[in-house]
């Protein structure tokens, strides 16, 4: 062999070279479109920290949500801003309540074209802003919680939910989950567990987005995952899916490649990753200042996310980017 091996760069030549030694591709299939639905608007409000996401009214969300499907996004998942909140996140598991009521709007305008994902959690019912109910010290009682969790998979399975996504980080959330669909009869229904979700601070936008502060200026690092820890998402993992998870999910997602790449080698099962609100803000903060090229660094990220192992990924870019794939 000649001295410098040039093999590697000569498949860098042209871009047919390019594409024909790919490892990886990143695909309309693979992306799902997070969505806010607000009760009691009339039309679609702005979220000033998501620059062009929006909370729908249920009007607007079925346009959206049939648009989706038209350019070939295969699911969404949604997420309810309700009118009233409480201590216990009550309109979570109300069969009127907003989410149930977006789901089978979508249900009725699209039949099974596009998988209908609900986020299964109560911080956007509470009126302290935790996803669990709270005991009068201030601590989260988990086991109090995920029986509501139950409550709240049979509501959203009832309303046609395909799949439902516990994202409460409570311990043996998704057994509970499980043993309540399959006795209200809804075996068909998988579970996609957050299993392991950091107490990011990526989560920013998101928490304007639903109308969340937690109380007392609180944070989640007694539920969500301290993120110096990487062996111990594994271990949250493989409890997941012992208890019945028929997915898993990362997130968020950049700042974890090394959890996500980790996790395809202990599971076969599908993995997802949550490109979350922090990680879009970012991006589109710094394109609108035209310190990088937005939809160029959109398509890296994402890629680098199904290079790292996932199978598909949850984020806000998924209308743009599929426009451009
Ligand atoms: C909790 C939940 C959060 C997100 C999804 N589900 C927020 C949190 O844990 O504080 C964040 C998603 C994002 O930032 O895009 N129900």
């Amino acid at each position: 062999m000649s001295f410098p091996d040039k093999r590697l760069r000569r498949l860098r030549r042209t871009p047919a070279l390019r594409r024909l030694v790919a490892e990886t591709s990143l695909s309309i299939d693979d992306l799902v479109a997070p969505l806010f639905i607000r009760e009691g608007i009339e039309s679609p409000v702005p979220i000033s920290s998501l620059s062009g996401v929006v909370q729908h009214s249920r009007q607007s969300l079925i346009k959206e949500v049939e648009e989706l499907n038209s350019i070939g996004i295969p699911g969404v998942i949604l997420f309810g801003v309700p009118e009233h909140k409480d201590a216990e996140g009550s309109e979570a598991w109300n069969d009127e309540g907003i989410v149930q009521l977006a789901l089978r709007d979508c249900r009725d305008a699209i039949g099974e074209e596009m998988v209908l994902i609900a986020d299964l959690c109560i911080d956007e019912y509470t009126d302290h802003g935790h996803c669990g109910v709270i005991r009068k010290d201030g601590s989260v009682d988990n086991d109090e919680t995920i029986q509501i969790y139950g409550k709240i998979a049979q509501a959203q399975a009832q309303a046609g939910a395909d799949i439902v996504a516990p994202s409460g980080m409570m311990d043996g959330q998704v057994r509970a989950i499980r043993s309540a669909l399959d006795e209200g009869h809804f075996e068909e229904v998988p579970i996609l567990a957050y299993s392991a979700k950091y107490a990011s601070g990526l989560y920013g936008p998101f928490r304007d987005a639903v109308d969340v502060t937690i109380t007392d200026g609180g944070d989640r690092k007694s539920y969500q995952q301290d993120w110096r820890n990487g062996r111990e998402a594994l271990a949250e993992i493989r409890a997941d899916i012992e208890e019945g998870a028929d997915m898993i999910m990362i997130k968020p997602s950049i700042p974890y490649l090394d959890v996500l790449s980790e996790a395809r080698k202990v599971t076969d099962l599908p993995i997802a990753a949550y490109h979350v609100s922090g990680e879009y803000a970012m991006i589109k903060a710094a394109a609108e200042q035209n310190l990088i090229d937005g939809s160029a660094v959109a398509l890296e990220q994402l890629t680098a996310i199904k290079r790292a192992g996932a199978d598909f990924i949850l984020t806000y870019l998924a209308r743009e980017i599929a426009e451009v794939l």
